[in-house]
């Protein structure tokens, strides 16, 4: 239904109509190009396969190589700001930057190539339907498929995981971020009809289901298997707070990421855990009322330790994490239709507010500042006293998929 007119009240009692948000996303879409090319135009004296991901004290924009697991967020920030703005130099640069990661596709040192790989060539592929990226996608989803173990049901996320608390290390650790790698699989499947790769997508959902999600769907961050028994070895945290605490952004890929995998599979055990945790989510006491979350739900309260090595014990203030933010808003747009009236009209309200607040002076920065990144303010990891109170690529990549999915609910 495309309605000419309509009203939402979404923050407070403000009043949005169509044409007011379409005016609203357009604006934005036009900075976020204006942004991009002062950004590539200070890639231009870099080494050319130094991606954007974050800025230094100075204000100067720092890279990462193709190998950590942020390089396919420029690439997919541009694509979406050449789909709302359909500008032929944005086209041409997420081209080029999306070519450089070819190499990427035969990665198997972390369980990352969903992002690496999906939001630089799946938007390539969808924009412009060249098959060339899709075999460099399925061959990605093989690479991303060895690392499944079919005892932990899981594919293992990192290599091994040292604990905050000591010493120890574990050797099988999945992270719930691990959910959002499953819709190159799903992506694969569908293309290739080879249903391993549907397999090991729903296995891993399935036990990060069980073992990830609290009864109360909150999450934890980290758990580890034993490879000998599939058994869970110890349920940790790496960019939380607490082992107990519930990090903003591990929260907001679990809702994104059953979201996505409820679109995939229609299995309703699936939608209800996305419910359940944007609920959690949107319902919790601790969110502020603008809807962008602190770093972690439960910083500084009675029952939440950090472990003794993490450098969450030194920090007093409480930052927000835009990130979070960014990626919820983009999974609430796309929950909103499968969630029914009542609660597609929450989650698509709250999705609007979360999208004023960050396009807002408080969190959206001006021109050819910040690093030339669009947003202010999200948190990589105060555990490993890194990237804190800072632009990162990926709040940015969401926020343009969020406004992309919002404009095409309006069209
Ligand atoms: N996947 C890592 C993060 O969300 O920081």
């Amino acid at each position: 239904m495309k309605p000419l007119l309509y009203f939402i009240l979404a923050a407070g009692l403000t009043a949005y109509t169509a044409g007011g948000e379409k005016d609203f996303i357009s604006s934005n879409a036009g900075f976020a190009r204006q942004q991009l090319k002062h950004m590539l135009k200070d890639t231009e004296s870099r080494d050319s396969l130094a991606f954007p991901r974050t800025i230094n004290k100075e204000g100067k924009m720092i890279t990462t190589s193709m190998y950590d697991w942020t390089p396919g967020f420029f690439p997919g920030s541009l694509w979406y700001a050449y789909e709302q703005t359909k500008d032929p130099v944005l086209q041409q640069e997420a081209v080029k930057w999306t070519e450089k990661l070819e190499p990427l596709k035969d990665f198997t040192q972390h369980h990352d190539l969903g992002f690496m790989m999906y939001c630089s060539y799946g938007n390539a592929y969808r924009l412009t339907g060249n098959k060339a990226y899709r075999d460099i996608l399925i061959q990605g989803a093989r690479s991303l498929s060895t690392r499944f173990n079919p005892v932990t049901k899981s594919i293992k996320s990192w290599n091994a995981f040292k604990t905050w608390h000591g010493q120890q290390l574990y050797y099988y650790p999945v992270i719930i971020d691990n959910l959002m790698n499953l819709e190159l699989l799903f992506f694969a499947a569908k293309e290739t009809g080879d249903t391993s790769f549907r397999h090991i997508a729903v296995s891993h959902a399935e036990t990060a289901m069980y073992n990830q999600v609290r009864p109360d769907y909150s999450s934890y961050h980290v758990v580890c298997y034993d490879t000998t028994n599939g058994k869970v070895l110890a349920r940790e945290t790496a960019q939380g707070y607490a082992d107990n605490s519930t990090w903003s952004r591990g929260q907001a890929w679990g809702i994104y990421g059953f979201t996505m995998i409820y679109r995939e599979t229609h299995d309703p055990r699936f939608l209800k855990t996305a419910t359940g945790m944007a609920d959690w989510f949107l319902d919790n006491k601790n969110l502020p009322e603008d809807k962008v979350p602190y770093w972690d739900f439960n910083v500084q309260e009675k029952g939440y330790t950090p472990g003794v090595r993490s450098n969450a014990n030194k920090v007093k203030t409480k930052y927000r994490d835009v990130s979070a933010a960014a990626i919820v808003a983009s999974a609430l747009f796309e929950l909103s239709g499968y969630a029914g009236k009542e609660k597609g009209t929450q989650y698509r309200q709250a999705a609007i507010t979360i999208l004023h607040s960050l396009a807002g002076s408080a969190y959206r920065a001006p021109e050819e500042k910040n690093g030339n990144f669009i947003l202010m303010h999200s948190v990589g990891s105060i555990p490993h006293n890194a990237e804190i109170d800072v632009p990162l690529v990926y709040a940015d990549y969401y926020f343009l998929e969020a406004l992309q999915r919002y404009k095409a609910s309006l069209d």
